[in-house]
């Protein structure tokens, strides 16, 4: 016999076993009595992960729209593990409250190790059971509108600041416009910098200091992680002996030593003191006993969790209102021409619309993945039961729910309309189970107030200094960035920004 057949025989088999091992659960569902979207082996339910072709949000927007009209939940496959996509919502709201016992954890939890990844592993998003309880109890009293408060003055100068930066970047801009994504994260690196750990990261001058770049760069390598994710579906027991860390060594010695800094500096000038959310942690800490590394994975929290998002829905709502000039006037009506209290701000209900108007058109998180930590059980279509048992994993739509025609009205228009009061408000959505921006339930995000104070905060001084205008370079249309885990304009988004009188 020749050797070159026997390699080929054996290669056949060999490719024949992973064929296999990659499709043999694919009858997990139908075995179940649930329907299957269509599944091909390797890259299951989701070709895009693995084609980038496009943004994943689409693969789920095709899947909801062929399902959503005949069943509650479909089976789904991520590589060759079995997930379920819940379409229904009243099933979306008790997965989010009343039935939260059951979907407890977030998925991402599978993915971290808190040994490995001291930063990411400590937040209350990836943390589960009673660790995740006691970590969320400690961080939201730090979120407190009163806290909010006390760093209001520095969050009105980082503003000023921040309109006479894209002043002068305007002046030196080609016929390119200025990036929106790079100033919101200059922006929300200032505040993060100024009002958190009080300190300036310089970031509106010409020298602005390494955290503006660490920063981005972490979240620029995120695909790795990302694909960590994927061979993890693949094959789970990957976790035991390899964990790839979101934070590299060098991001973690970097945050770990601004951390430092920040706590000797505060420390060492008792007459800075101010309520924020610094002084609550250092309280925490002397409470709790906490040592520096918890500490900081405390406060690195608003970095992870609170940073790129708020940075997207600020360019984001930019580029919607430089879409639409008659809602952005109506903003500059409603802003007037006075500084603002505290609040006052909170007292801009078309402003606040037309940010939720921007949730729901761009929702960063185009997903939500809940593991089932309780048996549950969900009545189908048909009136069959399904019992859904620990370790599965849940699926919701949120991109497609919000662009659902059943529950919004001409999905793709920016109507900030229908979430005033005289129209019902945001409640009549949420309590619906079809605005999910920031979750809902016990484990909903406890930034919220946070996030939109900065938010409005911006948009009040650069709607008030400029007209917002869209650069031809920016593209007409929705299309999310190809490969991006979170939801953004392809492209990017390019304004020019016309100073008034
Ligand atoms: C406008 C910007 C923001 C958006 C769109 C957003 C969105 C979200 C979403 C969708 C979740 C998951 C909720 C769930 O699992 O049900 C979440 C969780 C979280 N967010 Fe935000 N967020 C924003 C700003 C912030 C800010 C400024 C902070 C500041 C600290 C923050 C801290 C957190 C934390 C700690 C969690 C984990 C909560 C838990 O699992 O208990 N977020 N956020
Ligand atoms: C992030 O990635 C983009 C494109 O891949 C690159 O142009 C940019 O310079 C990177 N930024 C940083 C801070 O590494
Ligand atoms: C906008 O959404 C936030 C958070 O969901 C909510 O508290 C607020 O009432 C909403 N406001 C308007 C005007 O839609």
């Amino acid at each position: 016999m020749c050797p070159i057949s026997c390699v080929l025989l054996s290669l056949a088999g060999f490719l024949a076993l992973v064929y296999v091992f990659l499709t043999w659960n694919f009858d997990y569902w139908r075995k179940r009595g649930i329907l299957t979207a269509p599944s091909w082996p390797f890259v299951g339910s989701f070709p895009s992960i693995f084609t980038k072709k496009r943004n994943v949000a689409y693969d789920i927007d095709d899947i909801y729209k062929q399902y959503k009209n005949t069943e509650k939940v479909v089976g789904v496959f991520t590589t060759r593990r079995p997930q379920l996509l819940v379409m229904c919502p009243e099933y979306i709201n008790k997965i989010y409250t009343s039935d939260f016992r059951s979907f407890h954890d977030n998925e991402r939890g599978n993915f971290v190790d808190k040994k490995v990844d001291k930063i990411l592993g400590n937040n209350p998003f990836v943390l589960k059971g009673d660790e995740w309880k006691e970590r969320r109890a400690e961080i939201t009293p730090g979120l407190s509108q009163n806290r909010i408060k006390a760093v209001y003055p520095v969050s009105q100068s980082v503003c000023k600041k921040f309109v006479d930066y894209i002043k002068r970047q305007q002046r030196m801009a080609t016929s390119q416009g200025l990036d929106a994504m790079e100033l919101s994260l200059c922006y929300t690196t200032e505040v993060v910098s100024d009002c958190v750990l009080g300190i300036s990261a310089q970031s509106f001058t010409d020298t602005p200091t390494p955290l503006v770049g660490m920063i981005q760069r972490v979240f620029n390598s995120s695909f790795r992680f990302i694909f960590f994710s994927i061979l993890v579906n693949i094959w789970p027991p990957i976790l035991k002996f390899y964990s790839l860390p979101f934070f590299n060594k060098e991001a973690e010695d970097f945050f770990f030593d601004i951390m430092r800094r920040s706590i000797n500096l505060r420390r060492g000038k008792p007459e800075q003191q101010r309520d924020d959310y610094l002084n609550y942690m250092l309280q925490l800490q002397e409470k709790k006993g906490l040592d520096t590394a918890e500490l900081t994975a405390h406060t690195m929290t608003f970095l992870t969790d609170g940073f790129e998002t708020t940075a997207l829905v600020l360019s984001h709502t930019l580029l919607l209102l430089g879409r639409n000039p008659e809602q952005q006037q109506k903003v500059r009506e409603e802003i007037g021409k006075a500084d603002f209290t505290f609040e006052q701000l909170t007292e801009l209900p078309y402003l606040e619309a037309c940010i939720n108007e921007t949730l729901r058109l761009f929702s960063p998180q185009t997903a939500a993945r809940k593991l089932v930590t309780e048996p549950y059980d969900i009545v189908t279509k048909n009136g069959d039961t399904l019992r859904l048992s620990p370790g599965d994993v849940v699926i919701i739509p949120v991109k497609a729910i919000h662009h659902d025609p059943q529950y919004y009205e001409n999905p793709q228009a920016f109507k900030p309309e229908r979430f005033l009061e005289v129209n019902g408000g945001v409640k009549k959505f949420r309590d619906q189970g079809v605005f999910l921006p920031f979750g809902n339930g016990p484990r909903i995000c406890p930034g919220i107030r946070f996030g939109m104070t900065q938010l409005k905060a911006a948009l009040v001084e650069i709607v008030r200094n400029f007209d917002i205008k869209i650069n031809p370079k920016t593209r007409s249309d929705d299309q999310l960035h190809d490969t991006f885990f979170m939801a953004t304009l392809k492209g990017g988004i390019f304004l020019d920004f016309k100073e008034r009188q």
